[in-house]
């Protein structure tokens, strides 16, 4: 019997947290298997079943995605036989038929973005050409490794200000987004002889590999309520913790005060280092900001700050302040790494905060997105009554929870095909089918007036996923 070909031999990347469905992943995917000759003409495919275990989707993803590439003539179906890959086309075919475009929802609920829209272009401008108008001509040379010194003094006064911190400028580091700053530091972690970082779980899975690239080991530490169980920390073998105390990503969890201290006191007990994700703590509507750890344990924190969340992913701009023993080891792999971040824009940063431009920023996107957040939980609630909903307080996104018996990855399925963008909360997860089926839903991408129909849609979507009875958590009332 011919052996089909399996999900490993298809080479088939699909990306959970690119924001685009997987069906439609999985299809341009097989498409280009097909097209590149790397999946042969009349070659057997695996079953949907096997494929959808494999890949770890819901068959209905992948019997959604075989039937579109039957339709368009890539792969044929015979009765009682696999599906296998049609008669090949010849390059001048692949060449003229182009991928179809990925379509742009109509409603934008993934999280971690801000509101592109709202990217304060008339100051930036204004910070660029002052900038540049008064830079020497020194500022045109190959920049200081560690970044630009008036915007390392500018940060520092930002961050001793509104996050707590204890920084100096000789202590910062700016980087191409925090992403690269954590790695630097694990590089150098990795070098002086740490084995194993631990990570939050639930947490960013892009982060968790980035570690790993660097030669490290992550463990995943469970997150509850509280956010991290630090009382874990004491069973693993591990150097330094990656953890976002102010809001856990993507929990929405604030670290408890005891669990605070009991960080610290593990870190100094240990020598351990904690590795502050800093990302979005701005974004606090109920209550005052909690303040940074680094500024209790300057020696044992490193702090990471980004400019994605309060301004553009776009900009690149990410930060270190981190302890005396850090800066030049970090420094000299940001030398290895790509001799410094472009330093024009950082001269650009330093007089927009200069000016008090991102104060000024943050008071009206505060406002913006605290009243979004507000829409947002009354559209949940008019839709699904009561609902256990996490992480409102603050951030760019909520958790809620859906019904036992829903399958998460055909709800955001369901939701793609009405145009509603949402996240699963499985691919955060060390291990996806532990814990509720969950969806991030982001306000950063959506207007206030799209929102009640955006959720409305999106109710509509889980009411046509619902296999059994309601258990009435999420009980659509949309009318279709
Ligand atoms: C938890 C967390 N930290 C940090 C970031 C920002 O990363 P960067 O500064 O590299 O854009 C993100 C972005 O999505 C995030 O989700």
């Amino acid at each position: 019997m011919k052996r089909t070909t399996s999900a490993a031999e298809l080479l088939l990347q699909l990306d959970r947290h690119s924001g685009v469905p997987l069906r439609l992943q999985l299809e341009r995917e097989l498409r280009r298997s097909v097209r590149s000759g790397r999946l042969v003409s009349g070659s057997p495919l695996p079953s949907t079943r096997a494929l959808a275990a494999d890949l770890g989707l819901s068959r209905g993803v992948v019997v959604e995605a075989y039937e579109q590439l039957l339709a368009e003539g890539y792969f044929v179906a015979r009765h009682g036989s696999a599906t296998r890959v049609a008669a090949r086309r010849t390059h001048a075919d692949s060449v003229a038929a182009p991928e179809p475009p990925i379509p742009v929802p109509r409603f934008d609920l993934r999280p971690g973005l801000p509101d592109l829209s709202l990217f304060p272009r008339r100051a930036w401008m204004l910070s660029t050409r002052c900038a540049l108008a008064a830079a020497p001509n020194a500022a045109f040379d190959y920049p200081d490794v560690r970044g630009a010194e008036p915007a390392r003094v500018a940060l520092t006064a930002y961050l001793n200000r509104a996050r707590a911190t204890i920084a100096r400028p000789d202590r910062v580091i700016l980087c191409n987004g925090s992403a690269q700053g954590i790695g630097l530091v694990c590089r150098v972690l990795r070098e002086r002889g740490v084995r194993a970082v631990a990570v939050e779980d639930p947490g960013h899975a892009d982060q968790c590999t980035d570690i790993r690239a660097t030669g490290l080991r992550t463990r995943r530490i469970a997150v509850d309520a509280r956010g991290l169980r630090v009382d874990r920390l004491a069973r693993t073998d591990v150097g330094a913790v990656l953890v976002t105390p102010a809001h856990q990503y993507p929990t929405g969890a604030v670290l408890a005060p005891e669990r605070r201290a009991a960080l610290l006191d593990w870190a100094e007990r240990t020598r351990g280092l904690i590795i502050e994700d800093d990302y979005d703590a701005e974004y606090r509507y109920d209550r005052e900001p909690v303040g940074a750890l680094q500024g209790l344990a300057p020696d044992r924190v490193v702090y990471v700050g980004t400019a994605s969340k309060v301004l553009s992913p776009a900009l690149r701009l990410g930060w270190l302040v981190v302890p005396s023993d850090f800066v030049d080891p970090v420094a000299q792999a940001k030398l290895h790494a790509d001799r410094g971040s472009p330093a024009l824009a950082q001269l650009a940063f330093a007089d927009f905060l200069d000016r008090g431009e991102l104060d000024r920023h943050l008071r009206r996107t505060r406002a913006v997105y605290r009243s979004r957040r507000d829409t947002l939980v009354a559209a949940l609630q008019a839709q699904f009554g009561v609902l256990p909903i996490q992480g409102v307080a603050a951030g760019l996104h909520l958790v809620i929870e859906l019904e036992p018996d829903l399958d998460e990855e055909t709800v955001v399925a369901a939701a793609a095909r009405r145009s509603v963008r949402v996240y699963g909360a499985r691919a955060y997860r060390a291990n996806p089918r532990q814990g509720p089926a969950a969806l991030l839903i982001g306000y950063g991408g959506i207007s206030e007036s799209d929102m009640p129909e955006g959720v409305r849609q999106l109710a509509l979507a889980i009411a046509e996923c619902r296999t059994s009875q309601p258990t009435g958590v999420a009980s659509a009332r949309a009318d279709a």
